[in-house]
């Protein structure tokens, strides 16, 4: 037998053989174990949920819903599908996150108090005398490496058995450095640590500039986009499926609504 041809596709691998003189094929199926993201109407797009383990960009607009889709996704993990989860924020305060879930009826501090949820704050600056500071024992310029932040990643997972993470945002994050291979570099060591740990994580990234691709965008199996556009004199918010490395999912573009218990995709098919 000689193995001729190996195609892989997202969701099977065919490989093409010759045993005396003739060809022939062996269809695999992949399977993959997934993981819901609980946010009604998201999953169907995506053909039941993410890939376990993997890392995937959640990118858009001030105000796009972003950080709602995280905090979403981690609140309904820990409660609907017993699956802890840890929040590294780099925007936020741990309080302003405590008030924007109670605005949508979530109490995370139960969740807190009973592991399943973690909240990592690693913000660059602090609040010190009503004066914006440097957080001088977490960053010094680029001295602090990269590594030592995916280690405190790491320990935060750890420490509650985490199987999601949402980091918010990836672009303060880049802007500690300014050498964009050491960068990519840190983030790709990111990403593997992740997957070695089968944690699937969300990496928030704010809108790029024009004609620019963030270097997150090739470290990441995914890439979905949130907007919104102007309407008259109110707004539509939307969200679209760029890229799923392994996963059947719609290309469209799909109506999102911001309500009391959270984001949900507006389409007549979507139930899950
Ligand atoms: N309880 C709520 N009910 C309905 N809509 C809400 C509620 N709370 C917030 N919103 C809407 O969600 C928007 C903020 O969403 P979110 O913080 O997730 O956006 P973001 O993309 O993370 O923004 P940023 O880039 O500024 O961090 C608010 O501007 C507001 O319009
Ligand atoms: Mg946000």
């Amino acid at each position: 037998m000689v193995l001729t041809t190996i195609i892989c596709s997202a969701s099977s691998v065919t490989l093409l053989y010759i045993e005396k003189s003739a060809i022939f094929t062996v269809t695999m199926e992949l399977t993959y174990t997934k993981v819901r993201t609980g946010i009604p109407g998201f999953d169907t797009i995506i053909s039941g949920g993410l890939r376990e383990g993997r890392s995937i960009v959640i990118c858009g607009p001030p105000g796009s819903g972003k950080t709602t889709f995280g905090l979403q996704y981690l609140y309904s993990g820990a409660k609907d599908f017993d699956e802890p989860g840890v929040y590294v924020t780099l925007s936020q305060s741990a309080d302003e996150i405590h008030k924007d879930c109670k605005s949508f009826g979530w109490d995370i501090r139960e969740l807190m108090e009973q592991g399943k949820l973690l909240i990592i704050d690693v913000r660059p600056f602090k609040l010190e005398n009503e004066i914006v500071t440097l957080d001088e024992s977490l960053y010094r310029g680029e001295s602090v490496p990269f590594e030592h932040l995916t280690q405190l990643i790491l320990s935060g997972i750890k420490r509650v058995d985490a199987k999601r993470l949402v980091v918010d945002s990836l672009t303060v994050l880049a802007m500690q450095y300014s050498n964009k291979f050491y960068m990519r570099q840190g983030m790709q060591g990111l990403v593997q640590a992740l997957e070695d740990h089968n944690c699937t994580s969300l990496l928030i990234t704010e809108q790029p500039q024009q004609g620019l691709i963030p270097i997150e965008w090739y470290v990441a199996s995914g890439i979905v986009m949130m907007d919104h556009v102007r309407k008259e004199d109110t707004m539509d918010r939307t969200i679209q499926v760029l890229k799923l490395r392994g996963v059947r999912h719609d290309d469209q573009i799909f109506p999102i609504k911001l309500e009391n218990d959270g984001l949900k995709v507006l389409h007549p098919k979507l139930t899950t």
